[in-house]
């Protein structure tokens, strides 16, 4: 992704007023244990404390690349099955419990990512992550728009495809119409927090929308 700031020969990354080591401890630790980012450390906290997934989900993990979620998603596992999808390859191994798209989650179809046969009525995800991010161009405003779009469409495939009872996990950058997007999250499920895991860096503007207990839709 673009707008991560100038990269220095001392590996440390200067990101408009934060300047941080891209080689931190974190990233040393993902790679130590075979993880491709260290941002699975950001979904282990949040299914510690919100309890998100559990051995026999269904489970959709929009913007997966280049993998430590759906990693993640792969071990804890035992029965349920994952489908992750990117605009950017996915190289890491995982099970044959998971598949994995390279597309636009604006452009793929519910039935292709839930794997539904045609005329069969949808196979509903237990739950929803989504970590995707846009490109950044520096300009707050703008890039808060940007990852606004790509949380609304994670709700509208979460409010389509979600069993009742579903969670939802989806990255935000803060501020913006964010409480218009909470208000949203509201209308769909029972209970909506918003978690900052402390591997989140210094500076970001990243935070995250946990939903529980989706909603039986409206008749
Ligand atoms: C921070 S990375 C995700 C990291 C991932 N959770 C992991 O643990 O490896 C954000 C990803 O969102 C993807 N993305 C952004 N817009 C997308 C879109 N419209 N459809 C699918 N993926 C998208 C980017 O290509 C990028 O790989």
């Amino acid at each position: 992704m673009s707008g991560r700031g100038p990269r220095r020969p001392d590996g440390f990354i200067q990101k408009s007023n934060a300047r941080y080591d891209r080689h931190d401890a974190l990233y040393r630790k993902a790679k130590k244990e075979g993880f491709a980012a260290r941002s699975v450390y950001k979904l282990e906290e949040i299914d510690r404390e919100c309890k998100l997934l559990r051995p026999r989900d269904r489970v959709l993990d929009l913007g997966c690349a280049p993998g430590s979620w759906l990693q993640y998603v792969d071990q804890k596992l035992t029965h349920g099955a994952a489908v992750g999808i990117d605009l950017l390859p996915t190289r890491v191994a995982l099970s044959g419990k998971v598949r994995v798209l390279q597309g636009d989650a604006f452009e793929t179809s519910l039935q292709e990512l839930t794997g539904t046969p045609a005329g069969e009525p949808l196979r509903l995800f237990d739950v929803v992550l989504s970590d995707m991010a846009p490109n950044t161009t520096g300009i707050r405003t703008v890039d808060q728009a940007r990852s606004l779009a790509l949380c609304e469409r994670a709700l509208e495939v979460a409010e389509r495809a979600l069993a009742p009872g579903g969670r939802m996990c989806v990255k935000i950058f803060e501020g913006g119409d964010m409480k218009q997007f909470l208000d949203a999250c509201k209308q769909v499920f029972r209970t909506v927090k918003v978690k900052r895991p402390k591997g989140t860096r210094a500076g970001s503007v990243e935070t995250y929308v946990i939903a529980l207990d989706r909603l039986p839709p409206a008749p």
